[in-house]
């Protein structure tokens, strides 16, 4: 039975019988104390493989970028020997950024402050009166390296990492054969957002997207199936309405196929099950990606502290070669302009929680039948925090606790 089959059985099962609602508490604390925060970026951001861009980026040797999504400086370089690198974005001589710049291009990487000098694969070879420098070995202090890997064009890096990328992403990446390789970053926007990470998270997880396809209105969905797979990534998959089928050209919500958008290059590798649905892998800890035929969206989430998040809609299209990018055409025009509504859709929904959470009375959030999804990634992130933080701030922890500050 492939996974299209499977979710399909559950999807019909459901309709005849909706699961009974499972109330679960989120406790308050978990998204106002700064020290569930450095736990989580210490757990979590600082071993997860995460994902740091494309390399349609920085495509040509000498490219580089700085990258300081989780608050920790570093440097992503395309390298002379065409390796894609990360370096910690600190000199070796006394800590200096060696790169301050956002993006640029060089044969190597100078320091500003005393002229150290490093090529891209992060080696040291130029000193400046190295003469005064007694002692000093320039294969000691090179750049000190992150690991970075590039699966599909995709840019990971992981400051500890536990695994290796392809068995991080474990079943999630068995079952996709969808050739992301191809495609480039055709518009990315982001807003920041006044809220601890997990609320954006949660509103993402319980209403996927349901991304605009070119001439078939607004599309509506149903119910979704969801799974939690190995490393904590999900599979929500959202059939769309009776209507939503039938402008799709579906003959039923369920008789899924694979689908094209009219006029525009497809995403190869999609099968049925993708092309007929909203279907969303969340890639633990922080990466949505929702397929279209013809393009796919993903959303990051980077909490920059307790109480503020950055919210990334990253649209993704068939590599259109050295013609006009296409983001001007209505399609595409109208899909960038969609992702800016689901930004600013999420940040007028979330002004006010972080105080609303902040209220002593406040024990936490209850979650509702509908909210499977935010659940389980709840207790995914519990996982990696469990003995970290204290029990009463985990997932379904009693209510009733008194707040204080947890141990640090
Ligand atoms: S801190 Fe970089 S050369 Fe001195």
């Amino acid at each position: 039975m492939t996974v299209s089959d499977e979710v399909r059985a559950r999807l019909q099962a459901r309709s005849a019988e909706p699961p009974a609602p499972e109330p679960v508490r989120l406790p308050a604390r978990r998204f106002v104390d700064r020290s569930f925060y450095e736990a989580e970026r210490a757990e979590i951001f600082g071993k997860a493989w995460l994902l740091a861009g494309r390399v349609d980026e920085i495509a040509r040797p000498g490219l580089y970028m700085t990258w300081e999504k989780t608050r920790v400086p570093l440097l992503l370089v395309h390298a002379v020997d065409d390796v894609i690198r990360c370096f910690y974005n600190s000199c070796r001589h006394r800590g200096a950024p060696v790169v301050r710049v956002p993006r640029g291009r060089n044969r190597a990487l100078r320091c500003q402050y005393h002229s150290w000098t490093y090529d891209t694969s992060g080696k040291l070879v130029s000193v400046p009166d190295e003469r005064d420098f007694v002692d000093l070995r320039r294969e000691e202090r090179a750049l000190v390296p992150v690991s970075c890997e590039v699966r599909n064009s995709a840019i990971f890096v992981s400051e500890a990492p536990e695994v290796d990328l392809n068995n991080s992403f474990g079943t999630a990446g068995g079952e996709l054969s969808v050739e992301s390789g191809g495609l480039r970053t055709l518009d990315q926007r982001s807003v920041t957002i006044p809220v601890n990470w997990k609320r954006v998270m949660g509103r993402l997880l319980a209403s996927p997207a349901a991304l605009p396809r070119p001439g078939a209105g607004d599309l509506a969905t149903t119910a979704a199936d969801v799974e939690l797979l190995d490393g904590g990534h999900l599979r929500i998959v959202a059939p769309f309405d009776d209507a939503g089928a039938s402008a799709l050209g579906l003959a039923g919500p369920l008789d899924w196929t694979d689908l094209s958008d009219a006029d525009l290059p497809s995403v190869h590798g999609l099968g049925p099950m993708l092309s007929s649905t909203a279907t969303t892998y969340l890639f633990f800890p922080n990466l949505f990606v929702t397929y279209t035929p013809s393009g796919i969206f993903n959303f990051t989430v980077w909490p920059g502290d307790e109480e503020t998040t950055l919210l990334e809609a990253t649209w993704l299209a068939p590599d259109w070669g050295e013609e006009d990018s296409p983001a001007e055409t209505p399609a595409w025009a109208g899909r960038i302009e969609w992702a800016q509504a689901q930004l600013d859709a999420a940040a007028a929904a979330l002004a006010g929680a972080q105080d609303e959470m902040k209220e002593p009375a406040r024990q936490g959030l209850s979650l509702q039948d509908d909210s499977e999804a935010v659940r389980l990634w709840n207790e995914a992130l519990d996982a990696h925090l469990r003995g970290v933080v204290p029990p009463d701030t985990l997932t379904g922890a009693a209510p009733g606790e008194v707040r204080s500050p947890l141990p640090t």
